[in-house]
């Protein structure tokens, strides 16, 4: 009995620290499957959740601010130098994103969620904290930097209350929806110039007024973050998540021309899936359970009891090892972090020169 326990605690271990991240790009490299979801995921946070299911979500940044309350996952930054990031283990492959949250009040201060592929699709949301009436979209494609694809939409106090913001990602057309109503409609377009690749979720707050960070960063996010103004909170009540295809259990790369016709869904229940509906598995054995003779089930808590006990002793030293390496791991995701925004660097300092006044305009498009 304790030896089955141990290895299935083994087993867990092994299988998280097997989800490596894959920093391969498939336009120039050959590059293993995607974890897909395959299916519908959401998620309503409440002062009862524990925490971003690991099995689920990665949390690259800040995993020790995110506080849960009846308002939703609190996304906390305090001093320079902090972020909180959390991105999904799995991929979609189109499909919709629906977040209900409020962004974080402050100048400076940047409340995000994202769409990122292994070649560097991306679809953007981004909340400046001292601006009260307009949210910002962007996308790139190929992770070219040289797409000026910005645009500002009004929206009433993203910091004052929850709003719905959904991503609408199809072949044919890509949507931002600002609580029911279509802000933005980007039309397909070939590879590298329309995000058709398979993507992770990604989430968080950050300081882009911090000011360490360069003066066109500072400018783009509407100015320096006062730190003695904070903590800053950024609230995020629900997530959901539908992906594209259904009953796909990973995203298969054909080529390398990062085109969607290119990759193949294949199909079988993915990971996320069995995680999801673990829950109707554990309601049948209930109610097994609730079926037994009470003889057996004294025979069986016994049982359960030593093999408990073993399990919280083996998990408190697992959650040990796994929180001192968080700390190390904490650096160089906030390293990434900052990589992946420095791509937006040169945009920015466009910005901040008034190169880019067409973004100003709202809902035109310049297509
Ligand atoms: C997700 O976390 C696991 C450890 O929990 C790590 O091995 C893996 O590389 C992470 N994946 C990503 C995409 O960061
Ligand atoms: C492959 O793409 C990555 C990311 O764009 C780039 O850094 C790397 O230099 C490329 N490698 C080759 C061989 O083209
Ligand atoms: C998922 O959505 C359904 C239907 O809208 C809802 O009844 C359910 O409570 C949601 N689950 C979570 C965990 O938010
Ligand atoms: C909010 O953003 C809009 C669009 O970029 C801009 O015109 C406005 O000046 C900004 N307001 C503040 C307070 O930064
Ligand atoms: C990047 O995008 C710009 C603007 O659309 C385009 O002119 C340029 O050719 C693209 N670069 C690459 C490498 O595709
Ligand atoms: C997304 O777009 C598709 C195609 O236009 C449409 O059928 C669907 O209703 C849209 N979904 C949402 C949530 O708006
Ligand atoms: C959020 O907006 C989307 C797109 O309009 C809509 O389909 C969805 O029902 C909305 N969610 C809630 C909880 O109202
Ligand atoms: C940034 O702005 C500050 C204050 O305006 C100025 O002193 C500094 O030289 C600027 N730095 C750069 C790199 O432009
Ligand atoms: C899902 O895929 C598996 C493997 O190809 C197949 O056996 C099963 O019938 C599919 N289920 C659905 C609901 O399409």
């Amino acid at each position: 009995m304790s030896r089955f326990t141990l290895f299935h605690v083994a087993l867990l271990a092994a299988s998280v620290a097997a989800q490596t991240s894959t920093t391969c790009n498939p336009l120039n490299a050959t590059c293993p499957s995607d974890a897909a979801l395959g299916t519908t995921y959401n998620t309503t946070f409440s002062a009862s959740t524990t925490e971003l299911d690991p099995n689920l979500w990665n949390v690259t940044a800040g995993g020790e601010s995110i506080q849960f309350t009846d308002k939703g996952a609190e996304l906390v930054i305090s001093e320079s130098g902090d972020s909180v990031t959390a991105q999904s283990a799995f991929y979609m492959s189109f499909g919709t994103v629906e977040i209900i949250m409020e962004a974080a009040a402050g100048q400076g201060i940047i409340s995000t969620f994202n769409l990122l592929s292994d070649d560097l699709d991306e679809i953007d949301l981004e909340i400046m904290g001292g601006n009260e009436s307009y949210v910002e979209s962007n996308w790139y494609g190929h992770g070219n930097t040289s797409q000026y694809n910005a645009l500002y939409h009004p929206c009433d106090g993203p910091q004052q209350k929850m709003h719905n913001y959904t991503i609408n990602w199809t072949k044919a057309q890509l949507e931002w929806i600002i609580d029911g109503t279509v802000a933005r409609t980007v039309p397909y377009a070939a590879s590298g110039q329309y995000p058709q690749t398979p993507s992770i979720l990604k989430f968080g707050i950050w300081a882009g007024g911090d000011s360490s960070e360069p003066n066109g960063t500072i400018t783009w996010a509407g100015g320096l973050a006062d730190w003695s103004k904070g903590p800053f909170t950024m609230t995020v009540q629900s997530i959901k998540i539908t992906d594209g295809s259904t009953n796909a259990s990973t995203y298969a790369y054909g080529d390398m021309t990062g085109d969607y016709s290119s990759i193949t869904a294949v199909s079988g229940e993915s990971k996320a899936y069995k995680v999801l509906h673990k829950q109707s598995t554990v309601q049948s054995v209930a109610q097994k359970w609730s079926g037994l003779s009470s003889g057996a089930k004294i025979g069986i808590a016994c049982g359960v009891g030593g093999t408990l006990l073993l399990a919280v002793v083996a998990m408190t030293a697992c959650c040990i090892v796994q929180r001192r390496r968080g700390r190390r791991e904490k650096a160089a995701a906030d390293q990434q972090w900052d990589e992946n925004h420095n791509e937006l660097m040169e945009y920015r300092q466009r910005m901040a020169n008034g190169d880019f006044a067409i973004s100003h305009l709202g809902h035109s498009e310049k297509f």
